[in-house]
């Protein structure tokens, strides 16, 4: 079995754990690290590190078309957001051709994701629960509605990591609009010319912040195999710092509805937070292994082991994504050796 982990950068704990995972197998097989830069931590975890071009170079789709002719692996995960733009056209299906499993959405869904006004609109029409959002560029119809003391939320409308984000009131929404959209990127990760339109503009939620991760099947039938969840604690940077793990049973019915409308596989990442009357609401999808799975796997959780069990086509075993609720993690930094002499 070759596991491809793509573009984990300092996320090196997954190419890890899928390693405990597979040795624990009677499986035979290798946890292949794919970096752009050999100096990721990844490259000194894995069994095997290997170069690729940069995913936004020209050079990308032949150079992994050609690597997985000559390597077969079996299953490919990235956890870059733009590499799985990327991957979504015609690239996943070559090399699905090749037997390869590719955990990326289809090419007409994957927009939908990173979008955050395409998403929010997909989510209000399958009856998702999901804060009201409209472009930047439309904040009048916002304000014109707000009462006082109404707090609005302004990012980036093909942002991650918590880029432009602003929390303000009406009156300063229009503000916070035009300096939000000066830094904000376009659909295809270059600075936005449409200013405003390049934002989004939401109620702000006043409860708590869950991440939950939705896991899939790895053959894109959409099957679900388990939901795992946590409180977000701390955030700094856009990353969460401490979380405790939470039941997943309030989230069922909106990853089930999430996955039934992404046909996702692998594994989904979804931030939901609660608005005033306690009701979580979808605000941001990612459709790979996120950032806040390490807190349920601390919590006993094994995402990997679900995964390879089902690129085996074994029957899943609800006990590997079982874990303990109420346990509080903290992030922390690691070294990892990634060259010496020999
Ligand atoms: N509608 C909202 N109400 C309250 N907080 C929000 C809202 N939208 C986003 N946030 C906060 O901003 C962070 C980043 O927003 P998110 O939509 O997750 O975008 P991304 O992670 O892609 O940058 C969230 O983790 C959350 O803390
Ligand atoms: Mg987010």
């Amino acid at each position: 079995m070759k596991i491809v982990i793509s573009s984990a950068g300092r996320r090196a704990h997954y190419v890890e754990w899928f390693r405990e995972a597979l040795g624990r197998t009677a499986l035979s097989g290798e946890v292949i690290a794919m970096e752009y830069r050999l100096h990721s931590p990844s490259t000194g975890l894995a069994d095997r590190a290997v170069p690729s071009p940069a995913y936004n170079s020209p050079e990308y789709p032949e150079a992994l078309r050609e690597w997985c002719r000559a390597e077969r692996p079996d299953l490919f995960l990235s956890l870059n957001d733009y590499e799985l733009q990327i991957l979504s056209g015609g690239l996943a299906e070559e090399m699905r051709s090749m037997g390869c499993r590719v955990a990326v959405l289809g090419a007409e869904l994957q927009p939908i994701v990173l979008d955050k006004h395409r998403m929010a609109t997909a989510l209000a029409e399958r009856g998702i629960p999901t804060p009201r959002t409209v472009l930047g560029s439309e904040v009048d119809r916002i304000r014109s509605s707000a009462r006082s003391g109404d707090r609005f939320v302004v990012k980036h409308r093909f942002g991650s990591g918590s880029t432009g984000l602003r929390i303000v009131e009406a009156e300063a929404l229009p503000d916070a609009v035009e300096q939000s959209a000066q830094t904000a990127l376009g659909a295809d990760g270059l600075p936005a010319a449409d200013g405003p339109a390049a934002t989004v503009v939401q109620e702000a939620l006043p409860g708590p912040e869950y991440g939950v991760d939705g896991v899939f099947d790895v053959d894109g039938r959409g099957e679900l195999l388990g939901v795992l969840a946590r409180r977000k604690d701390l955030m700094r940077g856009g990353d969460t710092d401490v979380a405790t793990t939470v039941a997943p049973e309030p989230f069922h019915a909106a990853i089930r509805e999430i996955g039934a409308m992404l046909r996702p596989s692998a594994a989904i990442d979804v931030d939901l937070r609660d608005n005033a009357d306690g009701e979580p609401q979808v605000i941001d999808i990612n459709p790979r292994l996120g950032g806040g799975y390490p807190f349920c796997h601390r919590a006993g959780a094994d995402l990997p082991a679900a995964l390879i069990r089902s690129a085996v086509g074994l029957e899943p075993d609800p006990e590997l994504l079982r874990y303990r609720v109420g346990v509080t993690s903290a992030r922390r930094e690691e070294f990892t050796v990634v060259a010496a002499p020999r």
